[in-house]
């Protein structure tokens, strides 16, 4: 397993695929085996920057941004939890045990776990699977200090929501279907006052939904929001994965983020 630094001062690894399942319709963990000391700075919520596609072929040419789903650096671990929505996440679940995957990160600004927090609350959407990736290790952390942990979660139909399994057996889950015309948003006004921290991840419509009704909730609960974007870079230097901010105009999903305070994002 190769791990070095590049002339940007990024770590480069080879990670190695030890599992690899499908835990939902075109839902895929990918378990990997990784050096201990490409892991040992990651932080829930931060992304691996993977090329997906054949070693000796360019295409396609740019790698694909994936949040680290787990990390364990004792364990030399890590997984991915992959949605199939093109060509390049769809080459990444074909492939199997033992093969080699190359990656550059751990990348971006992750979650701030506040160490007086008690009261965990993390609220999840998608298109159609929610972006649950980078919350998983922040949920791990929190359930082994023993906070209460509530996860409200919304995906488009059962079938494409993540199992249980993959959470904290502490956790409480509680699950929304929109084609049932239900959704996460609706449910969170009374667990925001129970709340002393909130998390979230999901497309831009869910945040700015989000936005909208914790809004109108006094006091504002501070809320930390991971957000995706097409990224070319990674390391930001195209600017294309920019995020506007009311305060300070543009930031980058890829080096300011992917995590930002929610209230300062234009959605
Ligand atoms: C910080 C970060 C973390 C992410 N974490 C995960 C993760 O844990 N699991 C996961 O499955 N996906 C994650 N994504 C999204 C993932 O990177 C894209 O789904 C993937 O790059 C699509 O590549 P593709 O070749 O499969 O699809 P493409 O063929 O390139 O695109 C398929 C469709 O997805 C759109 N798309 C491409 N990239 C993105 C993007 N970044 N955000 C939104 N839409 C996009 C395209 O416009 C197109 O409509 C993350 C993205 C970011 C920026
Ligand atoms: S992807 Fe290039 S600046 Fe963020």
């Amino acid at each position: 397993m190769g791990l070095h630094q590049t002339e940007d001062n990024l770590q480069q690894f080879t990670a190695t695929i030890t599992n690899h399942r499908e835990v939902a319709h075109n839902l895929v963990w990918v378990g990997l085996r990784a050096p201990a000391a490409a892991l040992r700075e990651a932080r829930a919520g931060q992304f691996v920057f993977v090329r997906c596609g054949d070693p000796a072929s360019f295409d396609p040419y740019l790698r694909r941004p994936f949040s680290l789903a787990a990390f364990d650096v004792d364990g030399e671990s890590a997984a991915l939890l992959v949605r199939v929505s093109g060509r390049g996440s769809r080459w990444l679940t074909e492939r199997v045990e033992g093969e080699q995957l190359d990656m550059i990160g751990p990348l971006g600004n992750g979650y701030r776990l506040d160490e007086r927090s008690r009261h965990l609350l993390a609220i999840v959407g998608g298109e159609r699977q929610p972006h649950l990736a980078p919350l998983l290790p922040l949920l791990k952390s929190a359930a082994a200090r023993e906070l209460s942990v509530t996860l409200l979660i919304e995906a488009e139909r059962e079938a494409y929501l993540p199992p249980a399994s993959l959470l904290p057996p502490e956790v409480e889950y509680q699950t929304f279907f929109r084609e049932a015309g239900d959704s996460a948003i609706a449910h969170i006004k009374p667990l925001l006052g129970w709340a002393d921290q909130v998390v979230a991840a999901g497309p831009d419509d869910f945040l700015a939904a989000l936005k909208k009704v914790a809004g109108a909730v006094y006091p504002r609960p501070d809320i930390q929001a991971s957000v995706e974007r097409p990224m070319a870079c990674a390391v930001g230097v195209c600017l294309g994965c920019a995020v506007e901010n009311e305060r300070v105009g543009y930031l980058r999903a890829c080096r300011e983020g992917p995590v930002f305070d929610l209230w300062k994002m234009v959605l």
